[in-house]
């Protein structure tokens, strides 16, 4: 594998392989901590991040590596009409793997036709997210111990939510899972996603708009923002926004072992009267982002 552009270029094993190698670093950070030196990583995002940008750069930089880049589109020469294309030469010529965000979907796909420096999607639009989606696995797997025999409702913003497609897209492979897809009518998944993953793979999976009727079946919960950002009409927004709020009354029937996920930022879709409920486990996942792009990084430059 060269570039990673959506998560299933990812097979079952080079993910277990990953999420293994994760674990160890974990473990024995010192190990790790000069595997990249003299490689360079650019993280070139032309839309907004916190967690991925700076769980990438944080993560070449524990394993001895150097971060060049910049953090939004205006600070670069994308600003004077360059092309991705343009772009993606030009970084390839100074650094030896290139983490990139773009609110176009299908961009990290456009660079990675580019060059032969290895390209990592880090958010293409409403379309793919897959090393949050990695982070995901991983914590699910720190958490559960298991990616079978799971039920996982998924909520909020489940159209324009790129996090939520591909964690879809990710556990579809694994046996006996069942999705609880919990959205407002129109914020529910794309046709094609419910076409071409679940229908095709007799994938089980109910869609209803009812949390608390949902969360007693749930092992794993995923809430998620409404992405203002990608709607046309800031009316609708506003009408959706708060369509779920979780609060510990609405956790009274959860599972003592649920797992609450997240892929932040959170905007009012969790109350922070949760983040203390040792369920909640965003904050690990965020943790969990650097050490599974650290194996990422290893993986993609073929660093034993
Ligand atoms: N989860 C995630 O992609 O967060 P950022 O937008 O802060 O990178």
């Amino acid at each position: 594998m060269k570039h990673l552009i959506d998560i299933m270029e990812l097979t079952v094993e080079e993910i277990d392989e990953m999420i293994a190698v994760a674990k160890d670093i974990i473990e024995n950070p010192d190990d790790y901590a000069e595997k990249c030196k003299r490689k360079k990583l650019a993280t070139l995002f032309f839309e907004p991040s916190t967690r991925t940008r700076l769980s990438f750069e944080a993560a070449m930089y524990e394993l001895g590596g150097n971060v060049i880049g910049f953090s939004e589109a205006q600070s670069s020469s994308a600003a004077k009409g360059e092309s991705v294309a343009d772009t993606i030469r030009t970084v390839g010529a100074y650094a030896d793997i290139i983490a990139m965000r773009h609110p176009k979907e299908g961009a990290p796909l456009v660079a990675s036709r580019k060059t032969i420096v290895p390209i990592i999607n880090a958010g293409d639009g409403g379309h793919n997210h897959p090393t949050q989606t990695l982070t995901d696995l991983l914590t699910i797997s720190r958490e559960k111990g298991r990616f079978d025999n799971l039920t996982i409702g998924l909520c909020g913003d489940l159209k324009f939510g790129r996090t939520v497609h591909s964690l879809i897209s990710a556990m579809s492979r694994y046996e006996n899972v069942k999705f609880v897809l919990i959205s407002p009518d129109e914020l529910k998944i794309p046709e094609y996603l419910k076409e071409e993953v679940l229908i095709r793979n007799n994938i089980e999976f109910i869609e209803t708009a009812d949390l608390e009727e949902a969360m007693p079946q749930l092992d794993v919960l995923y809430m998620t923002r409404v992405q203002r950002e990608r709607f046309f009409n800031e009316q609708d927004y506003l009408r959706l926004k708060d369509s779920y709020i979780l609060t510990p009354d609405k956790l009274e029937n959860a599972k003592e072992d649920l797992s609450i996920l997240h892929p932040l930022p959170r905007v009012n879709e969790i109350s922070t009267a949760i983040d203390d409920d040792p369920r909640a486990v965003y904050f690990e996942q965020v943790l969990n982002g650097k050490y599974i792009r650290m194996a990422l990084i290893l993986k993609l430059l073929e660093v034993k």
